[in-house]
């Protein structure tokens, strides 16, 4: 056998990297591996940028440089490089032919030397620019084709194409950083969780349907006709289950799967940082949640940051729309039904006689928005099923609008007081159920926030909890839904409500906010195997099912459970709010798009009939 030397393939091994040198290196002989990330022909001087995962680095060809060969062909080669070229794998070019030869994209090995860039020439904004590599040797690893978008921070093109050519987004070094900075925050919170005492535990992804509220995504059994197994939406019962086995503190960092509509901040496939803690109570998990939080800004982002006081539900619904409210800002929702009352205009007079709710914002400056602005809120809070938007605008003292008619001055001058109005403001009205007026406001609120550039002026951050969740609430056809999931524990003093009126009873639930997106959330559990089944009942689960789904839960309740509660983290979102990306698949190496498609691999796929076949399943395609 031929003993291959390492200085005979110097081009498989690289001695730096190309975000390491600096001017502590001028004389060293180097080999850099990287992509061609600019080349440009200065006559007789060819520079290029050479980039990996770590930085830049600029190698100059000089004329007098020694030589350098081609690797291989690959088809992309025989494409992109001449026929010549790829014809002796070995022929030897000197290195500022192939510098010449060289396009965006293509992967080089080059040694050279680390020399001091000449005065004048250093560039101040990357690390290595300081210095730059006098090529004394080139190998193409490979060529490329032309990158269908440019390898930068910026680009104009469609997130569709990025999500075909993910390989080539993620090399945008934007994207990387996202990438680092997900893992930082993953190994930042391994660490803090071990030193709490954590112990990292798998649970199973192939799992019993266990319905927590959102539809599940199934997975037939080969060696089970006629049986699926579903992805977890979360590991829920599983770290319940945890504790009743005593295993005391148990996180993991969980693959969760949902098929449900999808957002922005919402993917069918997602990461949560997920945790359960026995013999504590809600304060334990806001003690470990916000030294979580807080670990994870300051020392990843160096930043400080405070929690907000706490909100309860019902505060946040009414003042702010949302149970998920943005307090980088104020902009509350204030009742004006009194008032409203001593109007003449018939919208709101109707609404008030069937108990609807009127509610109103002051945006404040907000009187030079256009008509052409108005109509545009007015569609937005149609979406919310609002069937109007009722607008004054404060001038010379006094209300402008075309209903001022149907208030009589001194109703005008009431809900400026009211409303704390002054020259130059807007005050949007939204007359309708609680439901509607809310969730058209509360939308209403974070686009008011936009247009009249409150983000910019406010506090970069703002971290709350909300708390005091109703347990149940009705869905449209007067069913009694979960508000949380099932296994929240109500409040101890209200477990008589369960029996006389369960709307009434509160859960011992809280999620966290911060900048209006919830980033986590979770509850103390029920531990008792009567409660579970009378939370069931009122769910109307009955006993059947509830043994069918949930039996081994109400048995493992029965073996002596302790005092349980957790929570669970949106590793995505977080990811996305402290990188600044606005979207969750800016964060993930691979997501699906809101179709629940990956444009890349083009998974969902049809299967093989056999496939089908062997797993007992038949499709029927024309319902
Ligand atoms: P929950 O359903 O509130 O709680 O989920 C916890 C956190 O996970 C994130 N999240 C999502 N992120 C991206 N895409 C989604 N589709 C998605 N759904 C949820 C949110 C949310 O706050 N088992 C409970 C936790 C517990 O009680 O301990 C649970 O899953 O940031």
């Amino acid at each position: 056998m031929t003993d291959i030397s390492t200085s005979t393939l110097w081009w498989e091994k690289r001695t730096h990297t190309c975000g390491s040198l600096s001017p502590k290196d001028v004389g060293c002989s180097v080999i850099l591996m990287g992509w061609v990330h600019h080349r440009r022909d200065h006559g007789g001087l060819v520079f290029v940028d050479l980039r990996d995962r770590y930085g830049i680095t600029q190698i100059v060809f000089a004329p007098q440089a020694v030589k350098s060969e081609v690797a291989f062909s690959a088809e992309a080669t025989s494409q992109a490089m001449p026929q010549e070229a790829v014809s002796d794998k070995s022929l030897a070019f000197d290195a500022i032919t192939q510098s010449h030869l060289i396009r965006n994209e293509w992967v080089l090995a080059v040694r050279g030397q680390v020399v001091e860039r000449p005065e004048g020439t250093i560039n101040t904004k990357i690390a290595t620019g300081g210095i730059e590599i006098q090529c004394v040797e080139v190998k193409i690893l490979n060529s490329a084709l032309t990158p269908i978008f440019p390898i930068e921070d910026q680009v104009e093109v469609s997130e569709e194409i990025r999500l075909q050519y993910r390989f080539l987004d993620l090399r945008r070094p934007i994207m990387r950083d996202r990438l680092v900075l997900r893992h930082q925050i993953a190994l930042e919170t391994r660490r803090y969780l071990d030193r709490l005492n954590f112990l990292e535990i798998e649970t199973p992804l192939l799992i019993k349907n266990t319905p927590e509220g959102a539809r599940e995504y199934v997975v037939p059994s080969r060696v089970n006709p006629g049986k699926f197994f579903v992805l977890p939406q979360s590991p829920q019962l599983l770290k319940q289950i945890c504790m009743i086995s005593g295993l005391d503190r148990y996180f993991q960092i969980a693959k969760c799967f949902r098929d449900e509509d999808l957002r922005a901040d919402r993917q069918p496939e997602f990461t949560q940082i997920d945790l359960e803690m026995s013999f504590i109570t809600e304060h334990d998990i806001y003690e470990v949640g916000e030294g979580l939080i807080q670990a994870l800004f300051e020392n990843i982002l160096h930043q400080s940051i405070q929690f907000l006081p706490k909100l309860s539900y019902q505060m946040a619904i009414d003042r702010y729309g949302s149970d998920k409210p943005d307090l980088r800002y104020e902009l509350p929702l204030v009742h004006v039904e009194a008032i409203a009352q001593k109007s003449t205009f018939k919208v709101f007079r109707d609404v008030l006689e069937q108990q609807g709710m009127i509610q109103a914002i002051n945006a404040k400056g907000g009187a030079v928005f256009s008509r052409k602005d108005l109509d545009e809120l007015t569609s937005l809070v149609s979406k919310w099923g609002a069937k109007g938007m009722a607008w004054f605008r404060v001038k010379d003292g006094r209300l402008d609008s075309n209903i001022v008619k149907y208030f009589e001055p001194s109703v005008q001058s009431e809900l400026m007081q009211h409303l704390n109005a002054e020259e130059g403001d807007l005050l949007l009205f939204c007359a309708d159920t609680p439901k509607v007026v809310q969730s058209a406001l509360g939308a209403l609120r974070q686009e008011l926030a936009q247009r009249l550039g409150m983000l910019k002026k406010g506090p970069q951050w703002a971290l709350t909890w909300v708390v005091d969740f109703p347990c149940f609430e009705k869905d449209e056809h007067g069913k009694f839904m979960a508000v949380n999931h099932p296994f929240t524990s109500p409040k101890q003093e209200d477990l008589h409500w369960l029996d006389d009126d369960p709307l009434k009873a509160q859960a011992r639930a809280y999620d966290m906010i911060l900048n209006g997106v919830e980033i986590g959330g979770g509850s103390i559990r029920i531990h008792n195997a009567q409660v579970q089944s009378k939370v069931f009942k009122i769910l109307n689960i009955s006993p059947e099912e509830a043994e069918r789904n949930f039996g081994f839960l109400l048995k493992a309740l029965s073996y002596g459970a302790p005092p349980h509660g957790g929570m669970a983290f949106g590793l995505d979102r977080l990811v996305m709010l402290l990188s600044g990306a606005s979207s969750i698949r800016d964060v993930i190496a691979f997501p699906k798009t809101a179709k629940a498609v990956c444009l890349m691999t083009g998974a969902p796929s049809i299967l093989d009939p056999t496939f089908l076949e062997e797993l007992n399943l038949k499709l029927d395609l024309e319902k």
